[in-house]
């Protein structure tokens, strides 16, 4: 690449370049490098556009010292798009920079990064907190991440006979056995329209839902149930009640977010309103990746795991997508700075 320019990735480009298991074994490493202090990983800006506008976007920088890579991802959640664009609900752009220089080096797809990596993020909270012979996984929400998420998931545990699909939209669910499907031939996708029924013996429980109304308080979980969160809000009452441990990516974040969230859900629907704390919080997955620390006692655990996204999964992600693309010749070089 000539100095001064950038490649252009697109999503499509970038789907080439990575498979599931790379896409876990990178954010694995970005967990444990966050809590070997090894990474600069703010707490993401996020900016709410509501009552303008239905959504938000989010901007999260991250560096790697292990990996010496730099960059940042702006991403934006609609939970309406579909329906009212035909555009996908999470859309992202990743910016990566020369971490020497400060010099951009590419602009690219963070729409497929964000769905690989949020997948991975739900598969390593399997490995490390699922019982190791969980066989049943449900999964409320089957859209993008919800997809990403089971596709991952079986990844890291070969012994998954069976998983179940619960959306208020019969498109969703059928594109998503389809889709996971033609992956896992040997697996049985069920249709479920009763939550309870769907959550009932099933082992993880993946709540990908972009729903208003919480679900998780109305189910009821079995002994050993591990269940995985991508947004509902978890209020600290709830979580001491229901669950044996509560473990995150990052506990900061998830208490700078989860506040602006409910604080939102009080203005918005009047729900009362109860601030999450870090001490409600058991501790962070990358620690127990470290070896420092391990939630699951028993396999009667009921254990909640809930990702608010790191920005380091999506940067390292990217990086390895660049790289790869430079290596195969893919995207487009553009001539940026006026040297
Ligand atoms: N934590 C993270 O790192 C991270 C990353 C990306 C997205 N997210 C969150 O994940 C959620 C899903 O994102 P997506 O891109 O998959 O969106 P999506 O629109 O592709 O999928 C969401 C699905 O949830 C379904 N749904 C909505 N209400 C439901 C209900 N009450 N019961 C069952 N199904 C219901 C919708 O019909 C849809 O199919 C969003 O809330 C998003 O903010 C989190």
């Amino acid at each position: 690449m000539k100095k001064g320019s950038i490649l252009f990735i697109n999503e499509k480009e970038a789907k080439t370049l990575i498979t599931a298991e790379e896409a876990i074994k990178l954010s694995e490493q970005a967990f444990a490098d966050f809590s070997d202090k090894k990474v600069i990983n703010p707490v993401k800006l996020h900016t709410p556009l509501y009552p303008y506008h239905d959504g938000y976007t989010n901007c999260m920088p991250a560096f790697s010292a292990t990996q010496d890579v730099a960059g940042v991802k702006v991403i934006s959640v609609y939970k309406n798009n579909i329906k009212k664009h035909d555009l996908p609900a999470t859309i992202g752009t990743i910016v990566l920079n020369d971490p020497d220089s400060g010099c951009p080096l590419a602009i690219m797809d963070g729409t497929y990064v964000t769905s690989a990596r949020t997948g991975a993020t739900m598969a390593i909270f399997s490995k490390y907190l699922a019982k190791k012979a969980s066989e049943v996984v449900t999964v409320i929400g089957t859209g993008a991440q919800g997809l990403s998420s089971v596709i991952m998931i079986l990844k890291v545990l070969p012994k998954i006979k069976e998983v179940r699909a619960v959306d208020i939209n019969p498109a969703a669910r059928k594109h998503f056995i389809d889709e996971a499907s033609k992956i896992y031939p040997h697996v049985d996708f069920v249709e479920f329209d009763d939550l309870q029924s769907a959550c009932t013996n099933s082992d993880i429980v993946v709540n990908a839902a972009n729903s208003s109304v919480l679900l998780l308080p109305k189910i009821k979980f079995n002994k050993g149930t591990t269940v995985l969160v991508l947004e509902e809000d978890l209020k600290p009452s709830y979580v001491k009640k229901t669950f044996d441990a509560f473990v995150v990516d990052f506990i900061d974040c998830f208490v700078e977010r989860s506040n602006i969230s409910l604080n939102h859900r009080h203005d918005a629907y009047g729900e009362e309103v109860e601030l999450v704390t870090a001490e409600s919080i058991s501790g962070e997955i990358g620690d127990v990746i470290a070896g420092k620390k391990k939630f699951r006692k028993s396999d009667d655990d009921i254990i909640v795991a809930s990702s608010i996204g790191m920005g380091i999964q999506d940067v390292m992600t990217a990086d390895y997508i660049y790289k790869k693309a430079l290596k195969k010749n893919v995207g487009k070089e553009l001539e940026f700075l006026d040297l």
